[in-house]
């Protein structure tokens, strides 16, 4: 996963937190258009940083990436969070066989389509834990948490005007308890297929509150942006 920070010193050691992102290429990072939204998260404000695990220390995993960058939107929509979905490019390819050998790009689905069975699914981010309380500050590791992909009406019905069948996926629990949560937009819902292989079905977008009951979560479907992404990156 990569993570997007605002370089401002006061807060942790790279900055105050923003976003999250998925590695797809040597030279590409998926993640949420919303998060690019306002002018002090312009691309060119954002230190981007891969190989994070615990963001309170130095690890040796880390690979701070500083070098000028380019985003690609596809149609993002603020008012009805429509085409929540951005490209960040590096200037520079990764080198998978020198500094970066311990990163790994996740895998794309192969068609437009949900391929995974969706009761394998994986949101992962350093968002917040909870919607209030202690757990409403973001946690200093890695967190995931294992979802289910819910039908379109699910969502449909929780958010009328925004849940777009084509382009979102609907995750969560009736009970609610588990969910992603302010800070983990951008981040993936990756699922496991059959043949063990993981890809990236969703990018978190939005929600009503965090793991409230009877509230899922919306994720922009990867698979319906498969020919824009190939557009932009080649891959
Ligand atoms: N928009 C949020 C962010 O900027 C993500 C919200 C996801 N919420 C949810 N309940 N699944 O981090």
């Amino acid at each position: 996963m990569a993570l997007f920070r605002i370089p401002k010193l006061k807060n942790g050691l790279y900055g105050e937190f923003m976003c999250g992102g998925t590695l797809i290429s040597d030279q590409y990072i998926l993640s949420a258009a919303h998060c690019f939204d306002s002018d002090d998260h312009r691309l060119g404000n954002v230190t981007i940083i891969l190989g994070e695990h615990n963001i309170e220390e130095r690890e040796s995993s880390t690979r701070v990436i500083r070098y000028a960058t380019n985003i690609y939107l596809n149609g993002y929509n603020k008012a009805d969070q429509s085409n929540d979905i951005a490209l960040v490019r590096l200037n520079r390819p990764l080198d998978f066989n020198g500094q970066h050998s311990h990163l790994q790009p996740i895998c794309l689905p192969t068609d437009d389509s949900i391929q995974s069975d969706g009761n394998s699914c994986m949101a992962t981010g350093w968002g917040k834990t909870e919607e209030t309380g202690d757990g409403g500050r973001t946690p200093s590791v890695l967190k995931e948490v294992r979802l289910p992909i819910r039908s379109n009406d699910y969502c449909r019905e929780r958010y009328p005007q925004d849940f777009r069948w084509n382009t979102n996926i609907c995750a969560g629990y009736d009970r609610g308890g588990r969910d992603a949560c302010q800070g983990d937009s951008g981040g993936p819902l990756n699922c496991q297929l059959n043949n063990g292989v993981w890809v990236i079905e969703g990018i978190t977008s939005y929600g009503r509150g965090c793991a409230r009951v009877d509230t899922p979560g919306v994720y922009t479907k990867v698979s319906a942006y498969l020919p824009w992404i190939k557009y932009v990156t080649g891959i």
